[in-house]
């Protein structure tokens, strides 16, 4: 025991032999690229160390973990869909505390989806919004874009890995490209941080990944270069492909467009991407559910006039946008539906009948061909989960209702909504379902 009347003497020593530093590892292990039977771990070291990971039941299977300082990730396969596995890293003389990653369900099994964005620069409001994702317990969140302010900063992105590393160790986030992740064009840091898919675009800065029965698109339409439907722009063309070959797949049953600049846009003096509204009656036609992205810094739902819907969640630290007087009464949602224009006279394109000017997330619970989402407040100095505002039930195949609106209970409530006594069989099994993954990550 060190006994206080010591302690002058150690720091004095201290400064003349200073004590050899074991921390290497300054961020992660985080995860990436959740599959069925493959999951990416990655991490980041200080002095040069080489990593391992050790995981398993028992920790007994060891991998090398590759890539260019300060980068080390591995790829980890030929794993069980649906399990979770014990697992640590280590660096150097540095370990990271045991953590557990878990494979992408089956299309049979149920699973709960997290998605938020904007994360950049209060620091706070980002911290309590991921306290709140944590206790949500999803199987895999994705950011909307703008992670951080300053795409180019080592800092910035330290800060990030501060706030999300220890959610980040047991739960895959899935990055979408933001207009402040990148510089003239390039993503440096955001790429070498992030492993995502790359199998059928073959860059990082556009992607899909399937997780149950849902698939998501990762669109980048920072470079503007989206584009019209069959145009020969790489990225139009992957969509194109891309968009076909879900649609055909029988083992989906929902396909997700996610891209950090919407279609549309409720703040003064924005119109959304023009080049992505381009697209909607192909997403419609090819079977895209729903459109949800960042950039604005608030949250609306609302639909585009053919029907497509769409969510804007960008409430994730950036600061607050009001919402244009057209759709809000001081920036809070609105009681009634709102159609939209665009800047160009008499042009009709779009429906709104959601929008709130605070901290956000959404919480999509897929089971089958059902999907629930809530969309969650954090406000200021909020604790706890988030606080349900707009929730709503998706059948796969509905039509929007024209003046459909969620619930604006506090506590999501999107279960007990018309619940019957099938519906409660139902949500026992999801609920047993969702216990047992979590016993399996929290051994
Ligand atoms: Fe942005």
């Amino acid at each position: 025991m060190i006994n206080r009347s010591h302690l002058p003497a150690i720091v004095l020593l201290s400064v003349f032999f200073p004590l050899t530093s074991t921390a290497a590892i300054i961020k992660g292990p985080y995860l990436q690229s959740p599959q069925q039977h493959s999951i990416t771990v990655d991490a980041e070291v200080d002095d040069g160390s080489d990593c391992i990971i050790k995981w398993g039941d028992n920790l007994e299977n060891t991998s090398p973990m590759v890539g260019e300082s300060p980068h080390r990730e591995v790829r980890i396969k030929s794993l069980k869909a649906s399990t979770c596995y014990r697992y640590h890293v280590e660096c150097g003389a540095d370990t990271s505390p045991e953590a557990s990653f878990c494979t992408a369900p089956t299309s049979e099994e149920p699973f709960r989806v997290v998605i938020f964005g904007d994360t950049r620069s209060d620091h706070q409001a980002h911290s309590e919004l991921i306290d709140a994702i944590a206790e949500e317990n999803p199987d895999v969140f994705f950011n909307t874009g703008d992670l951080v302010s300053d795409g180019q900063d080592e800092d910035e992105w330290n800060e990030f890995f501060n706030i999300e590393g220890e959610l980040l160790r047991d739960v895959p986030m899935m990055p979408v490209v933001g207009n402040h992740d990148e510089h003239n064009g390039e993503i440096p840091i955001y790429g070498r941080l992030f492993s995502v898919p790359m199998e059928s675009s073959g860059v990082d800065n556009y992607y899909s990944v399937t997780y149950g029965n849902a698939h998501f698109i990762i669109l980048d339409n920072q470079a503007d270069n989206l584009g019209r439907p069959k145009d020969n722009t790489s990225e139009g063309q992957w969509l194109e492909n891309e968009l076909q070959s879900s649609s055909d797949n029988p083992a989906l049953d929902f396909i997700f467009v996610l891209v950090h600049e919407n279609m549309y846009s409720v703040k003064d003096g924005r119109a959304g991407d023009e080049g992505l509204r381009l697209w909607r009656d192909k997403f419609v036609q090819l079977g895209v559910d729903a459109v949800i992205s960042g950039h604005d810094h608030h949250y609306v739902r609302g639909w585009a006039d053919n029907g497509l819907p769409f969510v804007v969640s960008g409430g994730g630290g950036a600061p607050l946008y009001d919402v244009s007087e057209d759709f809000a009464t001081q920036g809070q949602e609105k009681d009634v539906s709102v159609w939209g224009w665009l800047p160009e006279p008499g042009d009709k394109q779009f429906k709104v009948i959601w929008t709130k000017k605070e901290h956000n997330y959404l919480v999509l619970d897929f089971q089958g061909k059902t999907l629930d989402i809530c969309a969650k407040e954090v406000p200021t100095g909020h604790t706890g989960k988030g606080i349900s505002f707009d929730c709503w039930t998706y059948e796969k195949g509905q039509k929007p209702e024209p003046d459909q609106k969620g619930d604006e209970k506090s506590g999501c409530g999107c279960r007990s909504q018309g619940t019957s006594s099938g519906a409660i069989l139902l949500g026992g099994v999801f609920l047993a379902v969702l216990f047992r993954r979590k016993l399996r990550r929290s051994r």
